[in-house]
């Protein structure tokens, strides 16, 4: 029996012989019902032969299922020149992107960026830019109101006051932020980005301005002679104040940023003296400026994170 057991090759066989052995109607289930008359020496040797007979039962049941897997095994082939599944990198948002652009430029001109909470009080956001309350201009900002007075920040202009009541003049620097209105369309979410510059030193003039504006955008958009045009405009935190309209492809005229002399209310409500300082503001919106240079048609899809639309943009 163990050199049979020995020589079976298939699970198959080898459950066979088990079953006429072990089960029901088996050999050795048989003897060991008779146990009961074999005297105490046969019983041992019985016993002895019951558990070996099992053991070796098991040890060429495990040898067969090594041999059924080393032998599918080899006939398997590894094709190790498949090409590996494309890897899914991040990719840096276009916003960040552009922002990445935009204050790199305005940083080699000299100017530091500053950040500010998107929830300001009054003050900042409104009446320390010569908008007080009543003022006719506040109706120009779709303004989201808290209960407790408290505004979603309008504007990034808002920056530049709290900028100079903490540091004071000459100051070169450029706000960056969320801003939010009550707008939805293609071209308007209700919670956009501005960036906005100020420059205030003795003698700074509107010819200043307009030389920054134009470096600015020929650096931005790549393009060698921007053609610009300015307009009068109004706000109520500069005097004068202009619209800046940029020659794009075809010809087309298009609105990039609003910008102006730095009102004297708005020096003095920040401490400064505007007969010894002055100079100039702008401001414009950072999606809206990534959206022409990367060609893009709808600001909404900045915010709704579809990993496709992100992963397509090729930023
Ligand atoms: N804050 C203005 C706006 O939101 C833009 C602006 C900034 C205009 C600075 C003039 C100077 O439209």
């Amino acid at each position: 029996m163990q050199e049979q057991i020995k020589n079976i090759n298939t699970l198959e066989e080898l459950q066979a012989l088990y079953t006429a052995t072990f089960g029901k109607n088996g050999t050795m289930t048989a003897r060991l019902k008779e146990m009961k008359n074999l005297d105490n020496d046969a019983r041992a040797a019985l016993n002895l032969e019951n558990q070996t007979l099992r053991e070796l039962f098991k040890t060429r049941q495990t040898e067969i299922e090594n041999a059924v897997l080393m032998a599918s095994l080899s006939k398997q082939k590894l094709d190790m020149s498949l090409n590996p599944m494309p890897e899914n990198r991040g990719t840096l948002h276009p916003l960040t992107q552009s922002l990445t652009e935009i204050a790199s430029i305005l940083e080699s001109f000299g100017y530091t960026m500053y950040t500010g909470p998107q929830v300001e009080d009054d003050w900042h956001n409104f009446t320390a830019l010569n908008t007080p309350a009543h003022h006719p201009a506040r109706d120009m900002q779709d303004t989201f109101f808290l209960p407790n007075g408290n505004v979603l920040r309008t504007q990034t202009s808002a920056i530049q006051i709290r900028a100079m009541e903490r540091d004071g003049v000459p100051i070169k620097m450029f706000g960056i932020g969320s801003t939010y209105r009550k707008e939805m369309d293609a071209t308007h979410s209700p919670m956009f980005h501005q960036i906005e510059g100020l420059y205030i030193n003795k003698n700074i003039t509107m010819s200043d301005l307009v030389a920054d504006i134009r470096a600015f955008l020929s650096r931005f958009f790549e393009m060698d002679n921007v053609e610009l045009r300015i307009r009068p405009s109004y706000f109520p935190f500069t005097d004068p104040s202009i619209e800046v309209d940029l020659k794009w492809q075809g010809g087309k005229w298009l609105e990039i940023m609003g910008a102006g002399m730095v009102h004297p209310n708005v020096l003095r409500n920040c401490g400064i003296d505007p007969n010894v300082y002055q100079g100039f503001a702008f401001g414009f919106g950072w999606d809206r400026l990534a959206m022409l240079k990367y060609g893009l048609n709808d600001i909404r899809q900045f915010y709704d994170n579809d990993v496709r639309w992100l992963s397509h943009t090729g930023f």
